[in-house]
């Protein structure tokens, strides 16, 4: 089996243990639009791709493990370990790394290697896929009324949206921006 299906394996198995901090839900809503956008890039910005699709599966490994806090430090540490089980090379197990730890939107998404940055991206543009699962956090977990609920998921929308990096990315997403801002606003 090549290396992308066992970590993805790897990580659907996470999803699945009882202890997983957000249950199974984000395999499906999050890890896999996530991969689907990054590859995309991937092969549009001639990336490399098994770096960008591993680095993907895993990016927040430490967060369904361990939970949100540092996740990008605690799923560096969790897939160096399991790369290393699997034979990945040492070069690449650091191009992973990175891409982890500087997944998070909160940063600067001008530096780093290419593979980073898309690893970022299909991060932002993966909420475009998973309207549901951001109006769940605002009604449920932040337990905002609707009017509340809808003005919070058009401005995360926005913010993403504002944060994307490249043309590439606002070309694929804009038909699903546009068509929020007509609902929400
Ligand atoms: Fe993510």
């Amino acid at each position: 089996m090549d290396i992308v299906r066992k970590v993805r394996r790897f990580v659907e198995e996470e999803c699945r243990k009882p202890s997983s901090k957000y249950g199974y839900e984000p395999f499906e809503h999050h890890f896999k639009p996530m991969v689907g956008y990054a590859e995309k890039l991937a092969e549009e910005l001639g990336a490399d791709r098994e770096v960008v699709l591993v680095a993907s599966w895993l990016h927040d490994i430490g967060s369904i493990v361990h939970g949100r806090e540092d996740h990008h430090l605690t799923g560096k540490v969790i897939a160096e370990d399991k790369l290393r089980d699997f034979g990945y090379p040492e070069d690449k197990i650091e191009l992973v790394k990175r891409c982890i730890e500087n997944h998070r939107g909160s940063q600067d998404n001008s530096r780093g290697t290419l593979e980073e940055k898309i690893v970022a991206e299909a991060d932002a543009l993966s909420n475009f896929d998973n309207i549901s699962g951001i109006f769940k956090a605002a009604l449920v977990y932040e337990g905002k009324d609707q009017r509340e609920a809808g003005f919070s998921v058009l401005s995360k929308l926005e913010r993403k949206w504002r944060k994307l990096h490249f043309e590439e990315s606002r070309e694929m997403i804009r038909p699903k921006y546009e068509a929020f801002k007509l609902l929400l606003e």
